[in-house]
């Protein structure tokens, strides 16, 4: 089995140490030894996190997808353009093709998967959801004989990162996001992992292979983590509930909910307290119930140990020629976030005059929401109050009519915050 590797940054330097180091179990796997001739680089000066010594290496990535002497191709390059190029060129040459690239298989996924069935090879990328967690293993093989009512994960570990270390040590969003960046975590573009597009890329492969559909990624609902202040996350932590930037995919009639947002949950559900990097994802199917993995949800050797296990899959399918992977059987509506229930945080700041409080739950009512609690956290030396509410579930569109009419108010002295909150029961 002689594969060629695309990229050797941290995830493909990660491959060949982990396939170096795991060398004898994997061939008591397989059957089979697993060769690595070639791999191609943007430069061969560039220094390694692994041991490149007996590797082959170009410049020229085309020359390795159009090697026939390759049987898998492993994509580590990331974004869309090249990376595309590459993985239809060795589908065409019927290679093969692991990749680590979520962007890749979120926006163009439809396209590649249906040329490889055509081509009748495997395209398999455990690694571009949630790193090292085999979470689409879990939900093809593990649960494959539950439906699968829910999804719902923390799948972005540079935005947990941020959000568990504002929590935790008080700190400042900034200076969060570059420790972040200096470990590697973060997307070449930070804007991806902060405002969300990042863990949209993931949930919508997610929500594809739970619930057997086709890929949507302009489907999502996506907001990211960047509004998020300090003064929300001690509100919320006052309550009992944690923020976190949750992926959830979710089961509505036969309409699909995706979307991705800061969201409140109970500090006693397991999932409130995955802190640093880590990723999870939580699962509710009609078998097993709910069931949460987790794990960490990039680096090196984690993320290596998802695209190894893909390629362990590739060498003991060869004899069959079932082809490994997604299938899908529909392309169910996606529901309009104005429509999708939840419970909501609200956080007002207002004047502090006789009346306004009334005005306030006033223009709730007026709007068919319920109020489960309501707070005056304090009034501060302008003469504004702050005030915290937590709604009973209700209409993502009623909530935003509240917030409009709110914000239009004399009394009103900033944009109102929303915040979604998750019971995940
Ligand atoms: N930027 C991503 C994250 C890397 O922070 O989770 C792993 O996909």
């Amino acid at each position: 089995m002689k594969i060629g590797i695309l990229g050797l940054g941290t995830v493909g330097g990660g491959v060949v140490n982990v396939l170096r180091k795991n060398s004898n179990s994997i061939e008591r796997r397989t059957g089979v030894k697993i060769q690595m001739p070639h791999a191609a680089v943007k430069s061969v000066n560039e220094p390694r996190i692994c041991d490149d010594g007996d590797i082959n290496i170009t410049e020229d990535a085309f020359e390795v997808v159009n090697n026939p002497e390759i049987d898998v191709v492993l994509e580590l390059i990331g974004g869309t353009t090249i990376a595309k190029e590459l993985v239809i060129a060795a589908i065409n040459n019927n290679k093969h093709v692991i990749t680590a690239n979520k962007a890749l298989i979120a926006t163009h996924g439809n396209e590649l998967l249906a040329l490889a069935k055509e081509k009748n090879v495997h395209l398999l990328f455990e690694a571009a959801v949630a790193g090292g967690i085999p979470i689409l293993k879990s939900l093809e093989q593990g649960l494959s004989a539950n439906k699968i009512e829910l999804v719902a994960g923390i799948i972005n570990g540079t935005g947990n990162f941020i959000l568990s270390e504002m929590k935790e040590k008080g700190r400042d969003f900034a200076d969060v996001l570059a420790e972040a960046q200096a470990l590697g975590y973060a997307e070449a573009d930070p804007t991806f992992d902060i405002e969300g597009i990042d863990a949209a890329h993931k949930l919508c492969i997610l929500a594809a292979i739970a619930f057997g559909t086709e890929l949507q990624f302009d489907k999502v609902y996506t907001k990211g983590i960047s509004e998020v202040t300090a003064e929300d996350i001690k509100y919320a932590t006052e309550l009992g509930y944690t923020i976190k930037h949750l992926g959830i995919a979710k089961r509505s009639g036969d309409a699909i909910e995706m979307r991705v947002h800061p969201t409140l949950i109970a500090n006693k559900q397991l999932i409130a307290n995955v802190n640093g990097v880590m990723n999870a994802v939580l699962v509710k199917s009609n078998a097993l119930g709910t069931s949460l993995y987790y794990g960490a949800g990039a680096g090196d050797e984690a993320t290596a140990s998802a695209v190894i296990a893909d390629l362990i899959d590739i060498i003991n399918n060869q004899k069959s020629d079932h082809i490994l992977g997604w299938k899908a059987q529909e392309k169910p509506e996606v529901l309009d976030s104005d429509l999708i229930e939840s419970e909501f945080y609200l956080r007002l700041l207002v004047s502090d005059k006789r009346g306004v409080l009334a005005e306030i739950t006033q223009i709730f009512s007026q709007n068919n929401v319920s109020i489960e609690s309501l707070v005056q956290k304090q009034v501060d030396g302008n003469n504004n109050a702050h005030i915290a509410v937590i709604t009973n579930k209700i209409h993502t569109q009623d909530i935003r009519a509240v917030k409009l009419a709110i914000e239009a108010c004399e009394f009103n002295q900033a944009s109102v915050k929303i915040i979604h909150i998750e019971s995940l029961d």
